[in-house]
């Protein structure tokens, strides 16, 4: 392993090394917003309730956040310079609980200072709990082009299982409204929900689809460690339920005309997420806001920024100049790793010129590896083109885990 680094230094992190990379891979921009009206149980995201931190009666400080950004941006900048962004992905936390001007304000900062390219994705996650009437509308006209809308589920007494804020209204109102305003949008739900039938999966995804989003992501609730539902489990779908339910997923998506083109992602030709493609193609993003990760390439080495996670520190940090807690450079062993756990996730695989072009990488470092996911039927290859078989989709982790350094 390489000694853990903070630098923002540029030459520290071009000076020569045995990687080779050709050309550096797309960029991608992540900014984290981090605040929610209410902690979910089961969330690990750095997200944090702002009543939690403050005094009675005290806002949230949009204004300063929005200079950290910008601080944390500037300070970002010589890493990536003159490096065309062809997304960006405002997540959280909650962004939509950032009012519109806010929003308006944080894009022209990032357009004073970054070349977005003129047909860039910007896309916003919002939840339903803080919709209101044309709130959708003024994000568009801030320059969002693409809204993810966190509803779950649609059945009321889920929702509240779930300590969600918003109830199947709600939901519907922000999507009926999203459907109205956007070219583009995407709906999360959850599956493998406590006590959930698979009739009631099949209702929840109906009415998802009922709705036709271009785009949908359906994740499998999972009981993350040091969540309140880590400590106290609900009762949760056995395994063979929930693989039942995938399966219903897929086959309905699958009927209705999206594709599952990612292991949690469905989308209809032309919809996939170029923002979330980038990160499954191992490309480039910058990460700025609290806890944000990056993943920068140089021609010799690949970097992984850390910010600073607690919001007010965070803040205080980037205005100081330095938000990065951690900036460490990918070791050499773990790259192929580190390129399949994004890259399987793809029904589409990845090419093997890819491979080289985005890790610097002979061919020669994952042959063994290929050779014994072949064998074990869980890719299907040609002189080009890696791609999992659905075995290897069922059994992701195994194939990844072929690639750990050994
Ligand atoms: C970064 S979260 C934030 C989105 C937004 N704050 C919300 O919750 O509506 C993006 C998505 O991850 C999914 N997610 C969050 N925690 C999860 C968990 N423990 N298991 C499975 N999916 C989860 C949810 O579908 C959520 O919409
Ligand atoms: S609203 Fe989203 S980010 Fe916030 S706590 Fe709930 S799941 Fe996490």
């Amino acid at each position: 392993m390489s000694e853990p680094t903070i630098s923002r230094d540029p030459r520290h992190w071009m000076r020569p090394g045995t990687l080779q990379l050709a050309a550096l891979p797309q960029l991608s921009l992540y900014i984290h917003l981090p605040w929610c009206l209410k902690k979910c149980p089961y969330c690990d995201f750095n997200s944090h309730e702002w009543s939690a931190t403050a005094a009675p009666g005290e806002d949230m400080p949009e204004a300063r956040y929005l200079d950290a950004l910008r601080a944390d941006l500037e300070a970002s900048l010589p890493l990536v310079w003159g490096r065309p962004v062809h997304s960006v992905f405002i997540g959280g936390g909650t962004p939509s609980l950032f009012s519109p001007e806010a929003i308006d304000r944080l894009l022209a900062d990032v357009r004073a200072r970054l070349p977005l390219e003129a047909d860039a994705e910007i896309t916003l996650e919002a939840n339903p709990g803080t919709f209101e009437k044309d709130r959708f509308r003024a994000f568009r006209q801030a320059g969002v082009t693409r809204l993810s809308i966190g509803v779950q589920s649609f059945d009321d007494a889920q929702l509240k299982a779930l300590g969600r804020v918003h109830n199947g209204a709600q939901a519907r109102a922000a999507l009926e409204e999203a459907a109205q305003v956007f070219d583009t949008f995407n709906l999360d739900l959850m599956y493998a929900l406590p006590g959930q039938t698979l009739a009631q999966c099949e209702a929840d995804l109906r009415t998802a689809l009922s709705f036709a989003p271009p785009h949908l992501s359906v994740y499998h609730l999972t009981l993350e460690p040091n969540t309140y539902f880590a400590k106290f489990p609900p009762r949760l779908p056995s395994d063979d339920e929930a693989y039942e339910m995938l399966d219903r997923i897929t086959a309905i998506t699958g009927e209705s005309g999206l594709q599952r083109y990612e292991v949690s992602a469905y989308a209809r030709p032309g919809h996939a997420c170029r923002h979330n493609l980038n990160y499954w193609r191992f490309g480039d993003y910058l990460g700025i806001g609290a806890g944000a990760h990056g993943k920068l390439s140089f021609a010799h080495r690949i970097a992984r920024p850390v910010r600073v996670r607690e919001p007010r520190l965070y803040m205080e940090r980037a205005l100081a100049g330095d938000a990065v807690a951690s900036m460490d450079e990918v070791p050499r062993a773990q790259l192929p790793f580190e390129f399949m756990l994004n890259a399987l996730r793809l029904r589409e695989g990845f090419a093997l010129a890819d491979f080289m072009a985005s890790t610097g990488l002979p061919l020669s470092s994952i042959d063994t590896a290929l050779r014994e996911a072949e064998a074990k039927g869980l890719i299907e290859r040609d002189a080009r083109q890696v791609r999992p078989t659905e075995r290897g989709f069922d059994f992701l982790s195994d194939l990844q885990s072929l690639f750990l350094p050994g």
